[in-house]
């Protein structure tokens, strides 16, 4: 055990969590760096203490000044904690769709909170950026934080967020996949990351609505559109965003985004913000498309906790529309994967390992139930086959039923998607039946490939 002289020498060092059951086991090591165990639950801990401390010692910070800031409300709170241990006023421009609970945090901590409206361009006067300029220019002794264009966003995740990520994958990491919110820690990681190895490819993930992905590819400022996501992406292009650190950028959907955060939080019990889902959607097809022996690093930049009322709310995501994929059933899902995959894909237990392996490789699928005509006798799995075959060249000559493991259970497939989560918890892939005949296979990929898209 240890102990500190305060709660702001918490900040930062924050683990790196594998994730396991929601990964491809076919694809790269995907880590997550659990930025919400930073003390004020968020990785804008690290920024609000890098810029206070930035601004103490410019001379810009005087005993009893007062720190202002436009934040989506984590922000809010990393700066509230700063400001109440170091003494100072807090107060804090926030958007009328930040949760309840961050505004609740944020005042706890003994910030002032104003709020203002979500759907008015930056430049309008009542616009949370334009507030917050108006309250430090009539507040003698106030600073602005200004996270989006501070530069010192970007160095506290240069000397922080980016060599704890080298330290924790020795040097192991190829991509690293996080949000762009000011754009502050994909910047200062990238940055520190490249430096240390360039060809790490760094993916960012940007809600549908955000101007970011159009911006990088084509250059234009488009108009964005609203989602519910919190605390990335952009309707403008922020100061502390270089864009020409980021290689790729994915969109996902508010629906895609809280499913994943749900999924996330049911199977390896992180449980993380809206934003986090949007991220680790892009990190798990990211990893899922690269080798077993390559690493990719995600981000999960706040708690759920912020959001109990918001995605994890199952009435709130009802009305929002976004509750689809829990109501689905198996059928509806295998329906989903036949435009991609023909009926039922599996082995015969009389063919050879040889064609079970060509099978796998012609759909590109890593696992196979088999079946001897109606019934369900085994499995193969395409690691197992190919390990054997690498001890034993003869061993893809034999009959699948001599190397097959155990069946894929059997689900009827009138059952719901959720009920049959913790079967597919238990095992890779399950057998779809109707009246007690094999139909379909469906696998724990599946469920996320395709049940986000409904
Ligand atoms: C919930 C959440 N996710 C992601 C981010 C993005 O981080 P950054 O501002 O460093 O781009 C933020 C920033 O506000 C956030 O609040």
């Amino acid at each position: 055990m240890f102990k500190v002289d305060s709660i702001l020498r918490l900040v930062g060092r924050t683990p790196m969590v594998r994730i396991n059951k929601l990964a491809d086991p076919n694809g790269a090591e995907l880590w997550a760096k659990v930025e919400y165990l930073n003390p004020g639950g968020s990785v804008k801990d690290r920024i609000a203490l890098h810029i206070v401390e930035g601004f103490e010692r410019d001379g810009l910070l005087k005993p009893g000044g007062t720190v202002v800031e436009a934040t989506s409300g984590n922000m809010g709170v990393g700066l509230a904690m700063v400001c109440a241990v170091k003494g100072y006023k807090a107060i804090l421009v926030m958007f009328d769709k930040a949760s309840d609970e961050k505004r609740r945090l944020a005042r706890a901590l003994g910030a002032e909170v104003v709020i203002c409206p979500a759907d008015v361009p930056a430049d309008d006067p009542r616009s949370y950026y334009s507030v917050a300029r108006r309250i430090t220019d009539e507040t003698p002794g106030a600073v602005l934080a200004n996270q989006y264009h501070n530069p010192a966003n970007i160095q506290a995740h240069y000397e922080t967020t980016g060599p704890e990520i080298w330290e924790q994958t020795d040097g192991r990491i190829d991509a690293l996949v996080a949000g762009m919110g000011t754009g502050g820690t994909i910047t200062g990681a990238a940055r520190y990351l490249k430096e240390k190895k360039p060809d790490i490819k760094i993916w960012a993930a940007d809600p549908y609505g955000s101007i970011l992905k159009t911006y990088k590819e084509t250059g234009e400022i488009t108009e964005g559109s609203q989602y519910l996501v919190e605390g990335i992406g952009d309707d403008m292009v922020p100061g502390a965003l270089d864009l020409d650190l980021v290689d790729e950028i994915a969109n996902v959907s508010d629906e895609e985004s809280f499913h994943v955060a749900r999924m996330l939080a049911r199977q390896e019990g992180i449980l993380g913000g809206g934003s986090t889902g949007t991220i680790v959607k892009v990190a798990l097809d990211v990893a899922a498309a690269m080798r077993p022996d390559q690493v990719v690093v995600t981000i999960i930049p706040d708690t759920g906790e912020r959001y109990l009322s918001k995605l994890y709310s199952d009435e709130w995501m009802r009305l929002k529309g976004l509750l689809s994929q829990e109501m689905m059933t198996l059928q509806q899902l295998a329906q989903l994967k036949s435009q991609e995959l023909p009926g039922i894909v599996s082995a015969d237990p009389r063919s050879t390992v040889r064609e079970a392996l060509d099978q796998m490789a012609t759909y590109n699928v890593s696992q196979l139930p088999v079946l001897d005509g109606p019934r369900n006798v085994g499995s193969v799995k395409e690691s197992n086959l190919l390990a054997l075959a690498l001890e034993e060249a003869t061993v893809l000559d034999r009959s699948v039923d001599d190397v097959m493991g155990e069946p894929f259970p059997m689900v009827e497939e009138s059952s719901s998607v959720t009920r049959s989560i913790q079967l597919l918890i238990e095992h890779p892939g399950v057998v779809l039946a109707r009246d007690s005949q094999p139909v379909g296979f469906i696998t724990r990929h599946d469920v996320i490939n395709y049940t986000d898209k409904s």
